[in-house]
Order: structure tokens, then sequence, then C-alpha cells
């Protein structure tokens, strides 16, 4: 079941998202990309896209977001919001779905928008299904 999130705080995470988007270090793709993960705490934790000459050492917005709040204390988070250049509202890397995985629920909504205001929301469940996780290592 998906878990309700209201619309007052979509459109404040995507505000956030956007600002964070503003942020992006993206010199070689030009594509710019902002998060704002939400913790059980309250607190928001924002993240942009952070490229590198050598290419894969470049971190996504979404893994910035959660590893700043890991960092941080904060384990269990509520929702994600992303924002992205692109025509479409783009959905995390598969990277980053493995990293959500590791700390947040499949029923958490993660709200995917372009700038210009078009967004729609998937569970991370509908994201990454039959993930691999901690379970699976016993
Ligand atoms: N990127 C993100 O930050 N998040 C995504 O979900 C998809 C891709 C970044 C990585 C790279 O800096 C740029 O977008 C182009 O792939």
């Amino acid at each position: 079941m998906k878990r309700m999130i209201h619309e007052l705080e979509i459109k404040n995470m995507l505000r956030m998202a956007n600002e964070a988007l503003d942020r992006a270090y993206v010199p070689y793709s030009g594509f710019r990309v902002g998060a704002c993960l939400k913790g059980v705490s309250g607190a928001y934790y924002l993240g942009c896209n952070i490229e590198n000459a050598a290419y894969s050492p470049s971190n996504c917005a979404e893994r910035t977001a959660v590893f700043k709040a890991v960092s941080e204390g904060e384990r269990e988070f509520e929702a994600l919001a992303i924002v992205s250049t692109g025509e479409q509202p783009a959905t995390p890397c598969g990277v980053c779905r493995q990293v959500l995985v590791e700390f947040c629920d499949p029923e958490m909504p993660i709200i995917c928008s372009n700038r210009g205001g078009k967004y729609n929301i998937k569970t991370l469940g509908e994201l990454l299904p039959f993930a691999f996780t901690k379970g699976d290592l016993t």
C-alpha cells in the first residue's frame, strides 16, 4: 500500500530539491539533479549530483542526500523528492535504488519531478522489486 504524503509536503520537498539542484556540480553532463530526503525525525537532507573529471567517482543527488543523512545519525526516512533538468521527471538510477533499499522501506514514496513541476510518485518497492537486502545474507 502506498504511504500517503500531503500535497503541501510534496511542494515543500520539491522546493528544497530545486534549491539543491541549483548547487549541482555538473561540468561534464550538464544534467542537474537535486534531492530532498525527509528523515523520521522531521529533518530534511538535501543533495545534488557532484561530477568528477575521472567520471566514475561522480555521485548522484540521491546518494549525496542519503550519505549526508546517515553520517548525521538519521537512518529512517519518510519520503524522497528528486528534481532533474530533463524534459520528463527522472527516476533514481539503479545504484541509488540499492542504496535507498538499505535504509528505506518499500512503501516509502519517491516523488520525481522535472523543473516545470510535473511530477509522479512511485514507491521504492515499485522501483526496485525483489531487492537484495541484509536479510539475504543470513
Ligand atoms: N544522476 C543523478 O544525480 N541522479 C539520478 O537519479 C540519475 C543520474 C546524475 C549523475 C550524473 O551526474 C548525471 O545525472 C548524468 O547521469
